[in-house]
């Protein structure tokens, strides 16, 4: 099953590599998805470009990594020195004329990656069944536009492991039930009463509005495949993802968006801050249900402010059935399917 989501699931949506801030044209970054290494390019006067990093001769690595983009004009790699550019065609072989069959450049190209901006973020899809980057941000776009394109700052982020399997931790930041109860002086304040709360849905995406104590309205999406974004009125974001990593243990990646000048480096430590504590007590609700559903466990009944829960797991619930999982065993097992 953990196979299943990191390689199956996953490659029916796309996936936010870098922040837009850490890559500008001329340069080259290389990232990681999911254990996969990968090449971002920027070919200058075009848009960004995704391909494996994997040179096509034997299979190494072009470059080591780096925080931010490097400039970049060829790919070099280090093992026998084939040259490539930014689009990812084969400049130079090494010796090129004493290979063994005929040698063609144009049949050497880097394996590319759909890749797209979107927001404050470069995003790549990992196989062409992925949905429409459209369809994937549908409710951000229609919601959260302004913020989405002009928060283009990336601020703070923070990467760290969860005890606990992924889904674990995406239903609970999908859970609006806890909120009041286990956020009293985090996340509550922020989104006020509960009587308040409205839910939205689109064919992948959830929001729950709330109307912020400083005014306006502060929105959290809940994104496929395990992603959430916090729109706060005064345009700053958090893109949050929980990615699974083993059965029982995944990596909660956070990253913070403001406009550029908006925040001097103090309130961007403290806002951190503030989501770290908030994400610290989710932390130890999490890993405790992860041990609670290791024994025989069904759970309780879902409450009206769990229906974001309900409308992401229905939508894994369809492409567990695509791939021809059984329902039933879903159904009466849901539990191992949470923990596996
Ligand atoms: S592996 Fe890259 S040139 Fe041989
Ligand atoms: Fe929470």
């Amino acid at each position: 099953m953990h196979q299943w989501d990191s390689h199956t699931y996953a490659n029916h949506y796309w996936h936010p590599v870098a922040a837009i801030s850490h890559l500008h044209p001329g340069e080259v970054l290389e990232v990681t998805v999911l254990d996969q290494p990968l090449l971002l390019t920027w070919p200058t006067g075009e848009q960004p470009r995704a391909f494996r990093n994997r040179c096509p001769h034997r299979g190494v690595a072009f470059r080591p990594r780096a925080e931010t983009g490097q400039p970049c004009r060829r790919l070099i790699c280090p093992y026998h020195g084939w040259t490539y550019d930014l689009r990812g065609e084969l400049l130079a072989a090494a010796r090129e004329a004493e290979f063994e069959q005929n040698f063609d450049r144009r049949e050497w190209r880097l394996q590319e990656l759909a890749c797209r901006i979107d927001g404050p973020l470069i995003w790549i899809a990992l196989s062409d069944q992925a949905l429409t980057l459209e369809e994937q941000l549908q409710l951000i776009h229609t919601e959260a536009g302004g913020a989405w394109n002009a928060a283009s700052d990336l601020l703070r982020q923070s990467r760290s492991n969860l005890a606990c399997n992924w889904k674990i931790a995406h239903d609970n930041t999908l859970d609006d039930y806890h909120v009041a109860i286990a956020h009293p002086t985090t996340l509550h304040r922020e989104q006020g009463p509960v009587r308040d709360y409205r839910h939205r849905f689109s064919r992948h995406n959830n929001l729950l509005e709330t109307p912020h104590p400083d005014g306006g309205r502060f929105l959290t999406f809940g994104l496929p495949p395990w992603s959430h974004l916090l729109v706060w009125p005064d345009g700053r974001l958090a893109f949050l993802e929980f990615i699974p990593d083993q059965p029982d243990r995944c990596t909660m990646q956070l990253r913070l968006f403001a406009t550029s000048d908006a925040m001097d480096s103090t309130s961007a430590d403290t806002w951190l801050m503030q989501m770290l504590t908030f994400l610290e007590e989710d932390k130890a609700l999490v890993e405790s249900a992860q041990h609670g559903y290791q024994d025989e466990f069904k759970p309780g009944p879902p409450h009206r402010l769990e229906r974001r829960i309900l409308h992401w797991q229905g939508l894994y619930r369809e492409r567990l059935e695509s791939a021809g999982i059984s329902i039933v065993e879903r159904s009466q097992e849901a539990i191992f399917v949470l923990r596996s």
